[in-house]
């Protein structure tokens, strides 16, 4: 058995998605892209159907699942609707622009008892869930770094064009795009934050973050510094190819460290992870790959879909990031330590 999808939004990210469904052998039966173009050129290589209006392809009653891979202010618009039509939805990161938005969909999500997962694909990686399960071995986890630097062209913030880069349509700059991510495997990990200070510098002459610092203090007692931004630094890094992330737990036992890779480049790119451990007094390291993390995204779905279970990447996954990046805005607006309330579970009807 396989599932009939939609896509929405026939970008640069759809064609990852397209490539996962091909390989999950789940049936891409109708685009729809508000640029007629696009959504013809990419129905013609899929031999499938299209259309501008998103409506119509929510009212496709052979359609059960829909990725929704427009730009991040249409998100909230393009799911909600996918939720009231009663699909199945895998939502492109982040999952909204505001908390309002955000608490919306989570809210929608639970009264409908819609499936809902949210396209933070990082987790999937080998090297990801090897550096999961290394923590035990730490002991105690006290301290932690996570860095997320991209070298983000410096022209792109001129390009009146993209929308990546106007708050109005993105929600924000690197927080929202890659921030994002890294924000994800620090719940994902190492479980909630309660409590955040931040300094977020706006990019001049734009409404959008250009780089963060922040102090974030988890339910567990650990702290983690937080940094990121965009610099066009063309050859730093751990590989030297401008890519810069990190995330390192730290423990009276040893020493975790991930080193993601660049996000469009899974088929080619390796991510590593390293464990120190005093016992040992040495490091090991964990590199597998290429791993095409999209790929195993959307097979996840397809097969939760398709077998009735849960979402692996909840609604309230999605919730966390973004509640958590809204905090570090209002953090450095006021120039205040941010406390987060543990969430509450909506009961299921
Ligand atoms: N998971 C990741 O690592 C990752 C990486 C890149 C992008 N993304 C996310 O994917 C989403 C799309 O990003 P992208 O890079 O593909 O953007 P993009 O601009 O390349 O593509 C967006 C597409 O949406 C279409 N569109 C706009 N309005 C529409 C509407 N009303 N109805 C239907 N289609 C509409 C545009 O015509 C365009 O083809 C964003 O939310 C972004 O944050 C995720």
């Amino acid at each position: 058995m396989s599932i009939n999808v939609g896509i929405i939004g026939g970008g640069s990210i759809a064609t990852h998605h397209i490539r996962g469904y091909r390989q999950a052998e789940a049936r891409v039966v109708m685009i729809a892209d508000a640029d007629e173009a696009i959504a013809r050129s990419l129905a013609a290589e899929l031999q499938c159907r299209w259309t501008a209006e998103y409506g119509e392809l929510l009212e496709n009653p052979d359609i059960q699942a829909v990725s929704v891979c427009v730009p991040n202010w249409l998100h909230y618009e393009v799911a909600a609707a996918a939720i009231q039509a009663g699909k199945a939805v895998l939502c492109e990161k982040p999952m909204s622009i505001s908390l309002e938005q955000a608490e919306a969909l989570r809210q929608m999500v639970y009264e409908h008892n819609t499936f809902f997962q949210v396209g933070y694909m990082k987790r999937y990686h080998p090297a990801m869930q090897r550096f999961c399960e290394w923590l035990p071995q730490l002991g105690s986890i006290e301290m932690g770094l996570l860095r997320c630097y991209q070298p983000f062209p410096n022209w792109l913030w001129t390009d009146p064009t993209s929308w990546f880069t106007q708050k109005r349509l993105s929600g924000g700059g690197p927080l929202v795009h890659g921030g994002s991510h890294m924000l994800d495997l620090l719940h994902w990990c190492l479980g909630d934050v309660v409590a955040v200070s931040a300094r977020v510098h706006m990019k001049a002459d734009t409404d959008v973050d250009w780089h963060t610092g922040a102090m974030l203090e988890m339910a567990n007692g650990s702290t983690i510094l937080f940094e990121c931004g965009w610099f066009e630094h063309s050859n730093h890094g751990p590989k030297q190819d401008g890519w810069d992330e990190l995330y390192q737990l730290r423990g009276p036992e040893g020493v975790a460290t991930l080193y993601p890779s660049f996000w469009d480049r899974p088929t080619t790119l390796v991510p590593t992870a390293e464990l120190y451990t005093e016992a040992t007094h040495s490091t090991q390291r964990f590199a597998e790959g290429p791993f095409d993390y999209f790929a195993a995204e959307i097979a996840d779905f397809v097969e939760r879909v398709e077998q009735n279970r849960d979402p692996s990447i909840t609604v309230d996954a999605g919730y966390k990031v973004d509640r958590l990046i809204q905090a570090m805005y209002l953090s450095s607006e006021r120039q205040q330590r941010i406390v987060l309330d543990p969430i509450d579970r909506y009961p299921m009807p």
